[in-house]
C-alpha cells in the first residue's frame, strides 16, 4: 500500500478492465481530474510508479506512461532523484475557481471589455441550431444535390495534386474567383475583374472583414430597418452606431437619415430584395443612394444574398453595376444559391483594396477551405450551379405560390413548432408594422397544407 496521501487517493481510481477505454487513459484522466478538481495540491508527491503500479494492480510501464503524459500535458514535473510531483505552475489555477466564475458573472462585471456586452446582446446566433418548418432564409437542403456535389468535392481532393491540401491563394481560389466574375456578368450585369474578388466563408465574413477594415467605434452606420441581424450586431459589436433607416415603398428611406442621423461612413442596404420585406430598391433610390455616398465619402455595402431568386418581374443589375465612384461592397453568397453548410461567399472590392481585405481574411482566421473552393469552381464551369439555381426557382416559386394561395395562413402564422420569426426581432426601433417572416423554401410542397392548417389551429385556439 502507498504511504503517501497522494498514493492513497491515487489507489481509489476505480479501473474497469470490460470499457472500451484503456487502462492507461482511464488512470490518466482520473489523476487530471484530481489535479483539475484541487484535490491533489501543487507540488504535492505522487507515488513512485511501482508504488503505484502494484496498488492498481497495472503495469510499471503503464504507469510510466501515464506520467510522461501528464508532465507533457504541465500537470506533473519530474525532479530527478526525488520523484514526480503536482506542477508547481499551477498553484495560481483553481478549477473550482473557475467554475464558481463561470456561474457568477456578476463578480466579473465592470472587468471585460465593452465589446462583450453587444456580442452577449447580439441575436445572430438565431440562426444557428436544428431547423423547423417555415425558418426564414433557408434554402431546400432537401433538393441540395448531394451526389453530383460529392464527386465534385472527390474530384477536388484527388486530382488536383497536393495544392487544395494547404491553405491556397491569399485572396481565394484563383478558378472560383473567375468562375464567380462570369456568373456576375451574366447573372447581374457585373462587369468585375477576377482579380477584385476575396473569397470569404460566407456573407458574414465578408461584413466582419468591411467592419474590421473601415469602422471605428463611433462611426456611424446607416442601417436598413428592418434588416439583416447578424450584420447589424457585427457593426455594433464593433463600436459603431448603428442608425436604423425605415424602409419605404422604393426602399432604404434615404431623406429620412439624411434629416436625421450624421453623415454615415458606411451604409448597409439589401437593394435586391429588402431582407426581409422583400422590396426592391427603385432605380432611383439607388441612383441617389451612390450619389451620396460619393459626395459624403461614404462606403455603401450592397447584401446581394438571394438574388438569384425572384419571382415577380425581372431583376435589376446589382446596385455596383451603377456605381462609377466605387464606393459599394459587393458581397455575395452561396449560403441560400446552394447550403449554408459550403461556407463560400466572397466580397467584390475596389482594387486599391484589395491586398489588405485578402491580408485582413487570413489575419481574422481564413474560414474557406481551398478543397471546397475547388469543389464550387468547377461545378460552376460544368453549368452545374447554373442548373440547380435553374429548378431551385421553379421549385421555390412552386413552393411559394402554394404558400400565398391559401390566405390562411397570414392570420394563422403563430409558432408553435413552427419556426417563423417576428418582425421585431430584425428591427434595431421599434416600427409601427406587426408580422411574422416565413421562410417557404425550406418547406416541401406535399407538406405546406398540413403545416398551414396546424399553423391556422393554433391561431385559432388562442383566440
Ligand atoms: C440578408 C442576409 N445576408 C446574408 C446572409 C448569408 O450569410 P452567410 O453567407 O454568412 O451564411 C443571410 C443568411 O442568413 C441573410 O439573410
Amino acid at each position: 500500500m502507498s504511504k503517501s496521501a497522494s498514493g492513497a487517493l491515487l489507489s481509489t481510481v476505480e479501473i474497469d478492465r470490460n470499457l472500451k477505454v484503456p487502462l492507461y487513459k482511464q488512470v490518466e484522466n482520473f489523476l487530471r481530474g484530481l489535479i483539475l478538481d484541487g484535490i491533489l495540491k501543487p507540488k504535492q508527491k505522487l507515488p513512485s510508479s511501482r508504488e503505484l503500479a502494484e496498488d492498481l494492480s497495472i503495469s510499471r510501464i503503464t504507469v510510466k506512461s501515464v506520467y510522461e503524459q501528464l508532465i507533457a500535458e504541465g500537470y506533473l514535473k519530474s525532479k530527478t532523484g526525488s520523484g514526480t510531483f503536482v506542477s508547481e505552475d499551477l498553484e495560481f489555477f483553481s478549477y473550482k475557481k473557475l467554475k464558481s466564475v463561470m456561474v457568477k458573472p456578476a463578480e466579473v462585471e465592470g472587468k471585460l471589455p465593452d465589446r462583450v456586452d453587444p456580442i452577449n446582446l447580439s441575436k445572430a446566433t438565431i440562426r444557428y441550431g436544428e431547423t423547423a418548418p417555415f425558418r426564414p432564409g433557408l434554402p431546400a437542403l432537401d433538393r441540395f444535390p448531394i451526389k453530383s456535389w460529392n464527386k465534385y468535392l472527390f474530384n477536388a481532393m484527388s486530382e488536383s495534386g497536393r495544392y487544395n491540401l494547404g491553405y491556397g491563394s491569399l485572396n481565394g481560389s484563383r478558378d472560383l474567383r473567375r468562375s464567380i466574375a462570369q456568373h456576375l456578368a451574366d447573372a447581374r450585369g457585373l462587369r468585375v475583374d477576377a482579380e477584385q474578388i476575396v473569397i470569404t466563408s460566407g456573407a458574414q465574413q465578408a461584413f466582419v472583414l468591411i467592419s474590421f477594415a473601415l469602422l471605428k467605434a463611433g462611426d456611424t452606420v446607416w442601417y436598413e430597418n428592418p434588416g439583416h441581424i447578424a450584420g447589424r450586431d457585427v457593426m455594433t459589436a464593433m463600436g459603431a452606431n448603428v442608425m436604423p433607416v425605415p424602409i419605404d415603398a422604393e426602399g432604404l428611406d434615404l431623406d429620412y437619415a439624411k434629416n436625421n442621423f450624421d453623415i454615415p461612413k458606411l451604409i448597409f442596404a439589401t437593394p435586391s430584395h429588402q431582407h426581409p420585406l422583400g422590396i426592391t430598391m427603385s432605380l432611383a433610390r439607388r441612383l441617389s443612394l451612390l450619389k451620396f455616398a460619393g459626395n459624403n465619402n461614404s462606403w455603401i455595402i450592397e447584401d446581394d444574398y438571394d438574388s438569384e431568386f425572384r419571382y415577380r418581374g425581372r431583376p435589376l443589375p446589382a446596385l455596383s453595376a451603377l456605381d462609377e465612384e466605387r464606393r459599394v461592397f459587393y458581397v455575395g453568397t452561396f449560403s441560400k444559391a446552394l447550403c449554408s453548410a459550403v461556407r463560400l461567399g466572397y466580397v467584390v472590392v475596389p482594387e486599391w483594396l484589395i491586398e489588405t481585405f485578402a491580408k485582413a481574411t487570413n489575419l481574422l482566421g481564413q474560414n474557406a477551405s481551398p478543397i471546397t473552393e475547388a469543389a464550387l469552381a468547377q461545378f460552376i464551369n460544368d453549368g452545374r450551379f447554373a442548373e440547380h439555381i435553374r429548378k431551385m426557382r421553379r421549385l421555390y416559386r412552386d413552393r411559394r405560390d402554394t404558400l400565398i394561395e391559401d390566405q390562411i395562413a397570414y392570420e394563422a402564422l403563430l409558432g408553435k413548432g413552427i419556426e417563423s420569426l417576428p418582425l421585431s426581432v430584425y428591427c434595431l426601433q421599434p416600427i409601427e408594422r406587426t408580422a411574422l417572416v416565413l421562410g417557404f423554401s425550406g418547406v416541401p410542397r406535399k407538406r405546406m397544407p398540413k403545416l398551414v392548417k396546424k399553423m391556422s389551429e393554433t391561431l385559432r385556439s388562442i383566440h
